[in-house]
């Protein structure tokens, strides 16, 4: 599959990529491109630019693909087995590092590192393994590679031994903990993780406080960072792109039809998420409970629209939020719900254009996380939004660095704040809603995702 037999000159890894397959009823295989910065931030490098994108094979007609050997050009993706990539990505990277990056494991019940994580371990090794060997095949002498997150830490030092000529890079898409919660890791995969990622000659993180947990870290369990250097690309919106495509037609209609289920003249508090436990969506839904009784004027006056996208259902524990997204939601509707208003208006499938249309329409856009690495939605919201949106954010997402001057800020255990948050917000006039908005929009903008990934190859050029 879109082999360029070590002729690419600008690799990216990453566990998922750029599109996705499914088998029709009569065999033909149909591609579907995916969305998101590192998309479009790829996108940049032409095709003339001789990149290529290796991720892993994710669906049966991803592997389909693979066993015909077709597919897009520039994306080549590795068939690993089942078994090992479900150990690597559900047991090792989405059940382990990530709790760890975003600070959210449930002590003392979590974690435990027992036989069966050193199984998944294992499987993770292996599947970091697969990334490093095929990025060495395909890169051409002296090939510039930037490997993505927390699935595939050990490849920088991995790649680095077999192909020694290589201008590495790695970019981490998370919050990184400091060395307080990082120690919870066992020693030596701790050190595994932060020596594999030294193997880089340059890593990348969404902020500076990222940045400098990860630093903390090395100095604590690694001996430090030695030659490698750390950058900070905080990841911005894509103005363009949204702006020309929330203006078109299947936007438009769903907007109708929200404006149908909010009613004539009430505001309107819209939250997008995927349902990702750090996204704190049933606080956020308490808060707006809170805001209801705190303040009864707003009864019937306003709706709050969430959208929470079900996201990695093979693990229980996400299943079980997003059904505790739902259950409370229906609470709140029950509770307060009168014939002509429904206070929640909650909606659990995947649809871009919905969205656009939510952020379009929104009055006050809630984003809340106990952690994250960035947000988009925080960023994505004051481009979009036609009358300008009010943000209530936490200050625990990375997007807060950039955007805390004029978002209202939350600390996102707390509840009867983020619910004074949402009456301030509610309250504001239209007149400094717009201003803030408009600047809000100036600073989400400030790295599109295309400037965002060639700075990072220009840094890695440069450095070495
Ligand atoms: O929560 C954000 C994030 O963890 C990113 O760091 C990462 O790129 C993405 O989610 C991966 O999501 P998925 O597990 O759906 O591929």
């Amino acid at each position: 599959m879109a082999s360029t037999n070590g002729a690419a000159q600008v690799l990216v890894a990453s566990n998922r990529g750029p599109v996705s397959y499914t088998v029709g009823e009569d065999g033909s295989l149909d591609a579907k491109r995916g969305g998101g910065g590192l998309v479009s931030g790829l996108s940049a490098i032409g095709s003339d630019a001789d990149a290529l994108w290796v991720c892993s094979a994710l669906s049966d007609g991803d592997r389909e693909a693979v066993r015909r050997g077709v597919g897009e050009g520039g994306v080549r993706m590795l068939d690993i087995p089942a078994d090992v990539h479900a150990d690597a990505y559900n047991g090792v990277a989405n059940s382990v590092l990530w709790f760890v990056h975003h600070m959210l494991y449930q002590t003392p019940l979590e974690p435990v590192f027992d036989a069966e994580f050193r199984r998944q371990w294992t499987s993770y090794e292996r599947y970091n393994r697969a990334f490093a060997e095929a990025l060495a095949e395909e890169a051409a002498q002296g090939a510039t590679v930037v490997v993505q997150d927390y699935h595939l830490t050990l490849v920088p030092g991995m790649l680095r031994e077999l192909r020694p000529d290589l201008r590495i890079g790695h970019f981490s898409h998370t919050p990184w903990a400091p060395p307080e919660y990082f120690r919870m890791l066992p020693d030596d995969v701790a050190g595994q993780v932060l020596r594999g990622m030294l193997g880089a000659d340059r890593l990348g993180f969404l902020t500076r406080r990222w940045a400098d947990a990860f630093v903390e870290c090395a100095e604590r369990f690694a001996g430090g960072v030695g030659g490698t250097r750390i950058g900070v690309h905080g990841l911005g919106a894509d103005a363009d792109f949204l702006r020309q495509r929330s203006h078109e037609k299947d936007v438009e209609e769903r907007m109708a039809a929200l404006r149908e289920e909010i009613g004539e003249g009430r505001r309107t508090i819209v939250r997008v998420d995927r349902t990702e436990l750090s996204k704190n969506i049933v606080r956020g839904l308490l808060a707006y409970r809170q805001l209801l009784d705190d303040h009864p004027e707003w009864r019937e006056r306003v709706v709050h629209v969430a959208f929470a996208y079900p996201s990695r259902q093979d693990l229980a524990v996400y299943r079980e939020y997003t059904a505790e997204v739902q259950r409370v939601s229906e609470e709140i509707n029950a509770e307060y719900g009168t014939p002509g208003w429904t206070p929640v208006v909650l909606n659990l499938k995947d649809d871009f254009a919905r969205s656009l249309a939510a952020y379009r329409l929104a009055d006050v856009a809630l984003v809340n996380p106990i952690r994250d690495g960035m947000n988009l939605v925080a960023k994505e919201v004051p481009v979009v939004s036609d009358a300008g949106c009010a943000l209530v954010l936490s200050r625990e997402a990375g997007a807060h660095e950039e955007l805390g001057e004029d978002a209202i800020t939350v600390n996102p255990y707390d509840v009867t704040g983020t619910a004074a948050a949402l009456h301030e917000a509610l309250s504001m006039g239209p007149e400094e809603r717009a201003e803030r908005a408009k600047r809000l929009a100036a600073a989400a903008t400030a790295l599109p995702p295309a400037q965002w990934f060639l700075d990072q190859l220009d840094a890695l050029r440069a450095e070495r």
